[in-house]
């Protein structure tokens, strides 16, 4: 029987969650999970330092200048090419297609910064998730680990952690809190039942 699969982590900025992983996995938590290649959209971030690291193999598919099509199509070779069965968004910054979505059902991940559906779609990435939340007066946000399909942060949620609003946070300081309390936490813990459901089932 297989022992793990093959998990791609798709990045575009500074890796915290990628990290999580990462770290996740050299505990030796990531039991049904083998993370075999970090691609990011965008050369030069610091989530490429990370995964080289770790000595995990690493692939820049630049998405600035390219159609959705060729963008997704370079991501598919690179995913092709280390047979990865399950792919993480782990702050990846660009919608995939329905196309793209298709091809790997309920085998793509995402941590959005927020309590889905609050604060969330199209528009809404990074600190203006949070800024959103602290516009609108939330007390209470958190994170939501979900399967990504056609929809913007529209698919089937997997976890989520709530986190406090306090009095004065700014963007910034609600941020970080959400990474800490929430995302670092339920993304690799996401990932491991994914691959575990994926090993029962083949
Ligand atoms: C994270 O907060 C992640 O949830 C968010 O961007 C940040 C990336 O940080 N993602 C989105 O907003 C996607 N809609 P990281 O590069 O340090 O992991």
């Amino acid at each position: 029987m297989k022992k793990s699969v093959n998990v791609a982590v798709l990045v575009s900025g500074g890796g915290t969650n990628l990290q999580a992983i990462i770290d996740f996995s050299a505990e030796g938590r990531l039991e049904s999970g083998k993370i075999v290649k970090v691609i990011s959209s965008k050369a030069g971030v610091y989530a490429l330092e990370r995964a080289f690291d770790a000595e995990i193999p690493t692939a820049v598919v630049e998405r600035k200048g390219k159609s959705q099509e060729e963008f997704e199509k370079g991501i598919l070779l690179e995913l092709e090419e280390c047979n990865a069965e399950v792919i993480v968004l782990a702050g990846f910054m660009s919608i995939l297609s329905k196309n793209f979505t298709d091809k790997y059902k309920d085998r793509i991940i995402n941590v959005h910064p927020a309590l889905i559906p609050s604060f969330c779609g199209e528009g809404y990435y990074g600190l203006r998730v949070h800024q959103a939340a602290l516009d609108y007066g939330v007390k209470v946000t958190g994170a939501t680990v979900h399967y990504v399909n056609e929809v913007a942060d529209g698919g089937k949620i997997i976890m989520q952690r709530a986190v406090k609003v306090k009095e004065n946070d700014t963007p910034e300081s609600l941020q970080k809190r959400v990474m800490q309390e929430a995302e670092w936490k339920i993304l690799p813990a996401s990932l491991e039942l994914v691959c575990k459901k994926l090993l029962k089932e083949n």
